[in-house]
């Protein structure tokens, strides 16, 4: 049987930068999808989405603007399934067998709640968020997933959702397959125009919506070392370096590695190709966004949501009929 991968996309309302890019392995999504080497499964996040947003329209327009960006990328609906988590309720269902079977202790080693305690918010944050890796667990066992494209971030999560399948297996018998989580290490951490990893949260992001001249000004702030044009430079501690090989392939990966390396190149120059290879890489991008119609996403849903629920419902029927039989 083919092999399944999952990832679920969490509508947040900026657009996913190159960080989200590259380290969800969107090229490498695409490339499964059309190769059929993955049966390749995307879904909307939504129900995480509420955690952190408490108002429908913005998750409406959030949801259908990240979905328009995914197909423009390159995601094609009709070989890749595509659905709206909140639609299926077998969701909400799982969560709740697997939050029973969670000891409170692994739930606070969670990181997203171990950073508002040592921020000192632990009390104003939802319970959704203490809560959520639980359903993220729920979103990949339900379909039997193998792998999970995930940035290093989320490992911690898909490791848990492994435990708690296995905990679920040997308490109730074998249902649930044990989910990898898939890192890519050359681009677990994409650094932003700053020395921080590329966070929406830290604003320091190259988008991939943002125009020719916002692309220009964010390029131009990459932090260099104050090496001149004639000075050899080593990749390997460029951040620029770091950003421009996510746009290369094996030969021009060389070139540049040896401009960097033999001197007589300065980071001007290197600036101003990486700021044209990143515009020639967002222009088709961006154009196939502009032709998506919110309709267009809609009747995407609409259609391939049901396929999933079939398959999650079965899911939790197997479940239910374990814990606590249907009579
Ligand atoms: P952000 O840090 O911008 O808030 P999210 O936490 O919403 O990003 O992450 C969405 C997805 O993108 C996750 O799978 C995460 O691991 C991945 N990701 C985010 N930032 C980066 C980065 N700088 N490098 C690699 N992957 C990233
Ligand atoms: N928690 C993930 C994020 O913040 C989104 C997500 C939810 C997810 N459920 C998932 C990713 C299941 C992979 C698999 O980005």
């Amino acid at each position: 049987m083919t092999k399944r991968l999952l990832t679920g996309l969490k509508p947040t309302g900026e657009h996913m930068h190159i960080g989200n890019y590259f380290g969800m392995q969107i090229p490498q999504m695409i490339q499964y999808q059309n190769s059929g080497e993955y049966d390749v499964f995307l879904f909307l996040a939504n129900m995480h989405s509420l955690t952190a947003l408490h108002d429908a329209d913005k998750v409406r327009q959030y949801s259908i603007n990240a979905l328009k960006l995914y197909i423009a990328c390159g995601l094609d609906p009709e070989k890749t399934l595509i659905y709206n988590q909140a639609m299926i309720p077998a969701h909400a269902q799982l969560t709740w067998v697997l939050q029973c079977l969670t000891n409170m202790g692994t739930a606070e080693r969670m990181h997203a709640y171990k950073d508002s305690i040592n921020k000192g918010k632990a009390g104003e944050i939802s319970v959704g968020v203490f809560t959520y890796p639980i359903l993220m667990a729920a979103d990949i066992l339900l379909y039997d997933a193998d792998v999970v494209p995930v940035g290093k971030d989320q490992k911690q999560h898909v490791e848990y959702a492994r435990d708690i399948a296995e905990k679920f297996n040997k308490t109730f018998g074998e249902t649930f397959k044990l989910p990898e989580p898939k890192i890519e290490e050359t681009v677990a951490v994409v650094p932003g125009i700053d020395w921080r990893k590329m966070s929406k949260s830290y604003n320091n992001y190259i988008g991939l919506m943002d125009d020719e001249k916002t692309v220009l000004k964010k390029v131009k702030v990459i932090p260099t070392d104050e090496k001149g044009i004639d000075d050899p430079k080593n990749p390997d501690e460029s951040q620029l370096y770091q950003i421009m090989k996510l746009f290369l392939n094996e030969e021009e990966d060389k070139k540049i590695r040896a401009d960097f390396e033999n001197g007589g190149r300065g980071y001007g120059s290197l600036k101003e190709e990486l700021h044209e290879r990143i515009v020639a890489f967002l222009k088709p991008i961006q154009e196939r966004y502009n032709e998506l119609t919110d309709e267009d996403i809609s009747s995407i849903l609409k259609k391939s949501t049901p396929k999933a629920a079939v398959i999650a419902q079965k899911k939790v029927d197997e479940v239910f009929q374990k814990v606590w039989f249907y009579l």
